[in-house]
C-alpha cells in the first residue's frame, strides 16, 4: 500500500516518488532538459497541461530534439511517457512528432495518451488567429496554435476528446455541434475585417486564413465530412497509445515508482495567477498536476521550479525587469532566445526575485533549478530585482495583485559582482567562480528554497548538482 510510505519529512525525503517540475517565470526556462535528466532515474513522465504552444529542446550528444507535445522523457525507451487528460492535443501535430522521432530511431511504443484529453481542432486554430487579429493592439501574442479556443470549448462542454476519435458516429455528432457556432463566429469576424478594410480603402488581402470563411465558398478546412474522415484516420493511428492514464499513474505510484509531472509554460502565464490576460489558457502551476494527470494532492512529494539565471518573456504583457539595451541583446544572442514554437525573439531582462518568490509560494516549491548561468558571463555587475516601486512611490516587496501596478512599476535592484570566466565546463559547485556561487546563494536565500541544480550550457551533461543528486526511485 502506498500510504505506508507516508509520514516522512518532505524536505529530507531520500526518494521522491511524485515530483512536479514547473516553470518559475514566463516559460522557456529549460524544463525539458531537467525532465530529461531526471527521467534517467524515474519511471513515468506525465505532461499535465498546455498543448503544442510549448516547445522543449533537448540537446543530446550534440543532437537537437524539439518537442511540442510529447513528454521530454521520450528519449528513454524504457520510460512510460504520458500525455495527461489536462493537455490539449492537436492530433496532426502529435502524429508528426511521432513520425519524426521514429525516423530518428526513437522508440515511441511507451507513449500513452489519455482518452480524456481534449483535441485541438482546425477551427480552434482559425479562431485563435482571428481572435488575435480582432484584438489588434491589445492582442496577447498567443502562439496561434488554438490553445485558448480549445480550453474554452472544454469549459463550454463542446470539446472533442481523444476517445471520440474511436467512434465515428459520436465524433461526427460532436464535431457538428461544435462547428456551427465557430462557423458563425469566423464569418462575423471576417465580415467585420472586410468592412474595416473597405472603410480604410484597402484592397482585399489574399491568403489570410480567417478571411476565407467570409467568401461565399465554404472554407474546406471547416467541412464536417472531411474533418470527420481525417480525424477517424488519426484515431486509427493513435489507438495503440490511448489509455486510462490516471490509472497508469496510480499503479506506478502504488508500486513505489517515481512519476515526474512535467509542466509546460510557467507560473506567470498561469490563467488564474499569472499576468492575466497575458497568460495561457491553462494552469501551469504545480497544483494543476493533480487535475491534469488525475492524481491526488497527497501524491505529490516534491515540487521543483525551473528559472533562468535571468528572465525572458515571449508575447505581450508586463515584464518589469525587461532590458532594451546591450545587456538584453547579449542575453538574447548568447542565450539563443528565440521561441521553439514560433521562432519569435524573446524579450530579455534581469532576474526578478519578487516574481520568483511569488512563484515559489504559489507552487509550494521544495527546490529550484537555475538554468543558463553561462549566458551571464561577462556581465558586470549583475542585477536582481528585489522590490518594485509604483509611479506614486509606493514600495512593493511582494508581487502586486493589481495588474496596472505591475505595468508601470519600476523594479529596484540589488547589484552583485559578475564573473568573466567560462562556466560551461563546471561540473561541481567548487568549479564555479565565487561570484557565480554568491549569485546563486543570494537567489536561494531571497526566495527561501535551496537550489539543487544549475545549468551551465545547452547539453544535458552541462549541469552542476548542488548537494547530492536526488535518489529517485526508478524500478
Ligand atoms: P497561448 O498559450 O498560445 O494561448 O499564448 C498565450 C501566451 O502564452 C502568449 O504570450 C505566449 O507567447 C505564451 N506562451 C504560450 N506557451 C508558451 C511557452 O511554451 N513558452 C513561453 N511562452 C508561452
Amino acid at each position: 500500500m502506498r500510504r505506508a510510505r507516508r509520514g516522512r519529512s518532505r524536505h529530507n525525503a531520500p526518494v521522491m516518488p511524485g515530483l512536479v517540475i514547473v516553470g518559475a517565470q514566463w516559460g522557456d526556462e529549460g524544463k525539458g532538459k531537467i525532465v530529461d535528466l531526471l527521467a534517467d532515474s524515474s519511471d513515468v513522465i506525465v505532461r499535465f497541461q498546455g498543448g503544442n504552444n510549448a516547445g522543449h529542446t533537448i540537446v543530446r550528444d550534440g543532437e537537437k530534439f524539439k518537442f511540442h507535445l510529447i513528454p521530454s522523457g521520450i528519449l528513454h525507451a524504457d520510460k512510460v511517457c504520458v500525455i495527461g487528460n489536462g493537455v490539449v492535443l492537436d492530433p496532426a501535430i502529435l502524429l508528426g512528432e511521432i513520425d519524426g522521432l521514429r525516423r530518428r530511431g526513437v522508440d515511441v511504443a511507451n507513449l500513452k495518451i489519455s482518452a480524456n484529453a481534449h483535441l485541438i481542432m482546425p477551427y480552434h486554430v482559425l479562431l485563435d488567429t482571428a481572435g488575435e487579429v480582432k484584438l489588434g493592439k491589445l492582442s496577447i501574442g498567443t502562439t496561434r496554435r488554438g490553445i485558448g479556443p480549445c480550453y474554452a470549448d472544454k469549459a463550454l462542454r463542446l470539446g472533442i476528446r481523444v476517445q471520440d476519435l474511436l467512434d465515428e458516429k459520436i465524433l461526427r455528432t460532436k464535431i457538428r455541434a461544435a462547428l456551427e457556432p465557430k462557423q458563425q463566429a469566423l464569418r462575423e469576424l471576417s465580415v467585420r475585417r472586410r468592412k474595416m478594410r473597405k472603410e480604410a480603402g484597402e484592397g482585399a488581402e489574399r491568403g489570410e486564413p480567417a478571411d476565407q470563411s467570409a467568401d461565399d465558398t465554404p472554407d474546406p478546412r471547416l467541412d464536417l465530412h472531411t474533418m470527420t474522415e481525417e480525424h477517424v484516420s488519426f484515431g486509427h493511428r493513435l489507438e495503440p497509445h490511448i489509455a486510462d492514464t490516471a490509472r497508469l499513474c496510480w499503479d506506478a505510484l502504488d508500486a513505489g515508482q517515481t512519476v515526474v509531472f512535467e509542466g509546460a509554460q510557467a507560473t506567470l502565464l498561469d490563467l488564474d495567477h499569472g499576468t492575466y490576460p497575458f497568460v495561457t489558457s491553462s494552469n501551469p502551476i504545480a497544483g494543476a498536476a493533480t487535475i491534469g494527470a488525475g492524481v491526488g494532492p497527497t501524491d505529490i512529494d516534491e515540487v521543483w521550479g525551473v528559472a533562468k539565471a535571468y528572465a525572458t518573456r515571449v508575447g505581450a504583457g508586463p515584464f518589469p525587469t525587461e532590458l532594451e539595451d546591450d545587456v538584453g541583446r547579449q542575453m538574447l544572442e548568447r542565450g539563443q532566445e528565440y521561441g521553439t514554437t514560433t521562432g519569435r525573439e524573446r524579450r530579455c531582462g534581469w532576474l526578478d526575485l519578487v516574481a520568483l518568490r511569488y512563484a515559489v509560494r504559489l507552487n509550494g516549491m521544495t527546490a529550484l533549478t537555475i538554468t543558463k548561468l553561462d549566458v551571464l558571463k561577462g556581465i558586470d555587475p549583475l542585477r536582481v530585482a528585489v522590490r518594485y516601486r509604483s509611479k506614486e512611490g509606493a514600495i512593493f516587496d511582494s508581487f502586486p495583485y493589481h495588474q496596472s501596478i505591475l505595468h508601470s512599476a519600476e523594479p529596484e535592484y540589488e547589484e552583485l559582482p559578475g564573473f568573466d570566466v567560462d562556466v560551461e565546463g563546471a561540473r561541481s559547485e567548487a568549479e564555479l567562480p565565487p561570484q557565480a556561487r554568491a549569485y546563486l546563494s543570494y537567489i536561494s536565500e531571497f526566495v527561501g528554497v535551496p537550489i539543487r541544480l544549475v545549468g551551465v550550457g545547452p547539453d544535458r551533461e552541462q549541469v552542476v548538482w548542488i548537494g547530492d543528486e536526488p535518489r529517485l526511485q526508478a524500478a
